[in-house]
């Protein structure tokens, strides 16, 4: 108590019996929240405030977590609430807040109190915490969840905020969440991007203010940044050594992540939707509930915390997660918007003649009065275009089943182009401003999913595809333009909008899922505009990029894979890059594999090696979908890139090898070391998809244990006549 006392010399003396009368509290509720590995452990101050002591590995002893606070001789700490597990502000807080608040009177300050907490165990591995604050002042009350997937060490965070106030409640910042961690130093991985250059990584060490990772772009949220990152403690981890931290906020609309370096040193992370343009009005009685926000915590490097999420996000959350994928064939790059039924007929038997599961038709089947044959017309007119296919899509879906090949068809239903008769008929379904010149982004404006009427006209575009054609197999969803002059005229609070709209396209997506289950969905978004856990509920892939030259996607690849699994990754093999076929087709099968060539067109080996490929594809894609990933080598800083897919036995692997530097003499001059092998097994490595007429310069006859390869490693042989290399690992 002197000690604190110490600190406080200006403060009044009511503050100080304010202090002292709560000392009854000081002995404080521990709240340990545990995973197989870490311990978040949140604890009430003397004020009854609930703070974080502790983000850690577990200890043994529960007990032990009540004498962290003390070991810790951090420069003075003023408020005894700046490591809140959920800050607020206008109170005693000096620091950026989750929450901050105007109440029914128009006062700004907010304080939590601790009231209560239960954990509930909702399954063998997942449990889910409650803790109750409420303002002692203000009939304000949060709900602080926790839920904890215990093996794969991943916590969702997200809250309650209810207004049980007479009156409306503002609510000006509302996260999902706070963090409050300890180290040395702090090092951020973030991302940067654009149209074809997602995934952009830059590794910083944090200094002290605020770093703020944030989109203010509506929808295609993700265009310049990703709401995921990581955060290194003491110094950058490696892929197999360190304490890293994982964040991603599961939204698909505005976002914005804090990361403060406070005057003690200590590091405050607090996620959640971007407040910026967007205060939320809660009337009496209403309750808002954040989005969610994830992170995962490794003591042992980048790999096993992209592990642990990789699994977390295959058995909890991406749609259809453990479930099999479609291989396919799309016309996007082979054709543009200029085809007709006779072409599309060709395709149907190009897909079946290279080996694929799937016939994807992209953008410029729709609209009529104003066709859609470029960029600049036909959004939101839904029709089948009757010039390009006057018998409509059923024709082709059954020459597709004729052709013993699935049906699958791309969609853009949250947008409009203004020369189309959707526009005409529903200018107030268009988000624009009234009394300002339109704007447009790739020739579209966005439409109001805000509006309940929009929304139903979402769900009846793709509902009307599927009733019309039960056998449609396949959707791809895109979403190209941003938000430009944001205004609902269909909101009477405009600060409501971004935030609703996200509401309003999950509403259609929940609605959507209900009725149609388990049919595969690309989310696409101009690329990887739109990539995140809340859209992947929705969605069995995503589309990282329109990049597909492959040496690009070695790297986007990588980086993309620290957060998502391969199983959601759709890779097509296009005429992007210089690479040989072999080498794009090589990259293209570490996700889920599709084509977007001329298949007519490639030469006799080509499409022989594709045909191979795809056969060899089907083999070891269950590894690929469902095994443990291990990154060998990084393409960054390296001659050759080599990433290792692991069955959970141990027994199978593949093993992808990419030269990703073209000056003389670069390859794999040393062996590459395996990870995760049983050190006790023996080993036979084989070379996969090898081009026909060339041979393997792999000794398939030689044996070695796991010991051997995980020591001193294995050499695959790459360089430049052997610039891509797929192994299979297989346990005698
Ligand atoms: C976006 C997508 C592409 C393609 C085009 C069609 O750019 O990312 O894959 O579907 O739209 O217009």
């Amino acid at each position: 108590m002197l000690k604190k006392l110490s600190g406080l010399s200006g403060l009044s003396i009511v503050a100080l019996l304010t202090i002292v009368q709560t000392e009854a509290f000081a002995q404080g509720t521990i709240i340990p929240v545990e995973t197989k590995s870490n311990a978040l452990v949140l604890q009430t101050n003397s004020t009854n405030n609930l703070n974080i002591v502790y983000l850690g590995p577990k200890l043994t002893d529960k007990k032990e977590y009540e004498a962290i606070t003390a070991v810790y001789k951090q420069t003075a700490e003023y408020t005894g609430v700046s490591n809140a597990a959920y800050a607020t502000s206008g109170s005693r807080n000096l620091f950026e807040p989750a929450l901050t608040v105007t109440h029914a009177d128009g006062n700004n300050s907010l304080d939590l109190q601790y009231v209560r907490h239960e954990t509930k165990k909702l399954n063998d591995n997942v449990s889910l915490l409650t803790v109750v604050l409420k303002d002692p002042v203000y009939d304000l009350e949060v709900k602080l969840f926790y839920k904890t997937y215990f093996k794969e060490d991943v916590t969702e965070q997200w809250s309650e905020i209810k207004n049980n106030e007479k009156g409306n409640v503002v609510l000006q910042k509302f996260a999902s969440a706070n963090l409050y961690l300890k180290a040395d130093d702090f090092w951020l991985r973030q991302y940067h991007g654009d149209w074809a250059k997602e995934m952009q990584a830059e590794e910083s060490k944090l200094t002290h203010g605020i770093k703020t990772l944030d989109s203010k772009l509506g929808t295609r949220t993700n265009l310049f940044q990703p709401p995921s990152f990581m955060v290194s403690l003491n110094q950058p981890a490696t892929e197999d050594e360190g304490a890293v931290l994982y964040g991603s906020l599961e939204w698909s609309g505005n976002f914005r992540i804090d990361l403060e370096l406070d005057n003690q040193d200590n590091l405050r992370i607090i996620a959640g939707i971007n407040n910026h343009a967007s205060a939320m009005t809660l009337t009496p009685g209403e309750v808002f509930t954040t989005p969610v926000f994830l992170s995962v915590l490794s003591f042992n490097g980048k790999g096993e915390a992209s592990r642990k999420l990789q699994s977390w996000a295959r058995n909890y959350k991406l749609l259809g997660g453990k479930g099999s994928r479609l291989t396919l064939l799309n016309n996007w790059e082979a054709t543009y918007f200029d085809f007709n039924e006779t072409k599309l007929k060709a395709l149907l038997k190009d897909t079946k003649e290279l080996g694929v599961d799937l016939f994807l038709l992209d953008d410029g089947w729709f609209a009529n009065k104003y066709p859609r044959n470029n960029d600049d017309a036909g959004l939101g007119d839904w029709q089948e275009n009757k010039t390009k296919l006057p018998n409509g899509i059923a024709s082709l879906v059954s020459e597709a089943q004729a052709n013993d090949v699935k049906f699958g068809i791309w969609v853009e239903p949250e947008m409009v182009n203004p020369r189309s008769e959707l526009y005409e008929k529903h200018p107030d379904w268009v988000v624009k401003q009234p009394n300002r010149k339109e704007y447009y982004f790739r020739n579209q404006l966005v439409l109001d999913l805000s509006n309940p009427q929009v929304q139903q006209f979402v769900f009846n575009t793709i509902d009307n595809l599927f009733t019309k054609n039960p056998k449609l197999a396949y959707i791809k969803w895109d979403c190209n333009a941003v938000v430009y002059n944001a205004y609902s005229a269909h909101l009477k609070n405009q600060s409501h909008f971004y935030v609703q709209y996200v509401q309003g396209l999950y509403s259609v997506l929940q609605k959507l899922r209900k009725k149609y289950p388990t049919v595969p969905m690309m989310l696409c978004s101009g690329g990887g505009g739109r990539v995140d856990y809340a859209a992947l509920q929705y969605f069995t892939e995503f589309w990282p990029s329109d990049n597909t030259d492959p040496l690009e996607r070695v790297f986007m690849q990588w980086e993309y894979s620290y957060f998502y699994p391969a199983v959601s990754s759709g890779n097509h093999v296009t005429d992007w890059g210089k690479q040989p076929i072999k080498y794009r087709t090589d990259v293209a099968m570490m996700g889920k594999l599709g084509f977007d060539i001329v298949v007519s067109k490639l030469n006799e080996k080509d499409l022989k090696f594709c045909q191979d490929a795809i056969k060899t594809y089907n083999a070891v894609k269950p590894i690929i979908w469902q095994g443990n990933q291990y990154r060998l080598q990084n393409p960054v800083g390296n001659d050759v890139a080599a990433v290792l897919y692991l069955n959970e036995e141990r027994t199978t692997g593949v093993i992808f090898n990419y030269l990703v530097n073209n000056r003389y003499d670069a390859g794999s001059s040393r062996p590459i070391r395996l990870k995760g092998l049983d050190a006790q097994k023996r080993y036979r490595i084989k070379e996969l998809n090898l081009y026909p007429g060339t041979s393997s310069t792999i000794d398939d006859t030689k044996t070695y244990t796991g010991e051997f390869l995980m020591k001193v490693g294995y050499n695959p042989d790459v360089k430049a006549s052997r610039a891509s290399v797929v192994l299979e690992l297989k346990a005698e």
